[in-house]
């Protein structure tokens, strides 16, 4: 696994969006792995930035993102996709039909066989973008699940409606499912580019990369991935 440490969020946040831009530069019509929450933001925004200057085109590029609440609308404005055509879509040149988020309202079982056969038509993913939960999760695989599934559903756990009740007005709001693409899903992108930051997540990088594999942290199972690249600021990375 490579390391990368970034001096602050904006030095991270600029590292990983090399990382990505460069995917885009070598392979124009590649698949993008995408994230939500609070980590990818700067990414997504320099990134933006770069595609104004016309250092990178994605008219080509195909985006799966990771997860989905179960329930929500996509038109909802806590939606993951109402999250990624804010932060990142509507800002640079890529097909709305390129991007793919899970459908909230769509049934379980369908909207999940159907999210693996959009993974397959892609080709797989080439390089997917990872921002950690505090319990380790990735997506929204959190601990205790098993490492051999794709696109399932999953029930959230505590800490992650915790975490994540800072978007909506009243914790009662947060959905209690989601939809997420599975451990093995995420294994097979062809690279995995990991960012984490703040003294908060120092504890789950060093937990998820030196400590034991372990389903109790998702994350961990990275280590068995052969092109894992970790970028972090240096709170984030302060324990390893
Ligand atoms: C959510 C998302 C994850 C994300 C995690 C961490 O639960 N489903 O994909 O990595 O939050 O979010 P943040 O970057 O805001 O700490």
């Amino acid at each position: 696994m490579r390391i990368y440490r970034g001096k602050d969020y904006k030095d991270m946040s600029r590292k990983a969006a090399n990382i990505l831009s460069a995917q885009v530069i070598l392979k124009p019509a590649c698949v993008l792995g995408l994230a939500t929450g609070s980590t990818p933001l700067g990414v997504y925004s320099q990134l933006i930035e770069w595609y104004r200057k016309g250092d990178v085109d994605f008219s080509e590029v195909v985006t799966i993102n990771l997860d989905e609440y179960k329930g929500l609308a996509p038109e909802n404005p806590q939606s993951y996709r109402s999250f990624m055509n804010e932060n990142f879509f509507k800002h640079i040149n890529i097909r709305p039909e390129n991007t793919n988020v899970p459908e909230g309202l769509a049934p379980e079982a369908e909207e999940c066989a159907r999210y693996d056969r959009v993974i397959r038509a892609a080709g797989g993913v080439d390089m997917q973008l990872l921002g950690l939960g505090h319990n380790g999760h990735i997506g929204f695989n959190e601990p205790g699940g098993s490492f051999d599934k794709d696109t399932h559903c999953v029930s959230l756990t505590e800490s992650t409606i915790e975490a994540n009740k800072r978007f909506f007005e009243k914790e009662e709001e947060v959905p209690l499912k989601a939809y997420t693409m599975g451990i093995r899903s995420i294994m097979q992108a062809r690279r995995i580019l990991v960012i984490a930051s703040g003294a908060d997540k120092a504890a789950v990088v060093k937990e998820a990369f030196r400590g034991p594999i372990t389903p109790q942290v998702p994350a961990s199972v990275l280590q068995l991935h052969n092109n894992v690249t970790l970028v972090g600021d240096l709170d984030a990375l302060s324990m390893i």
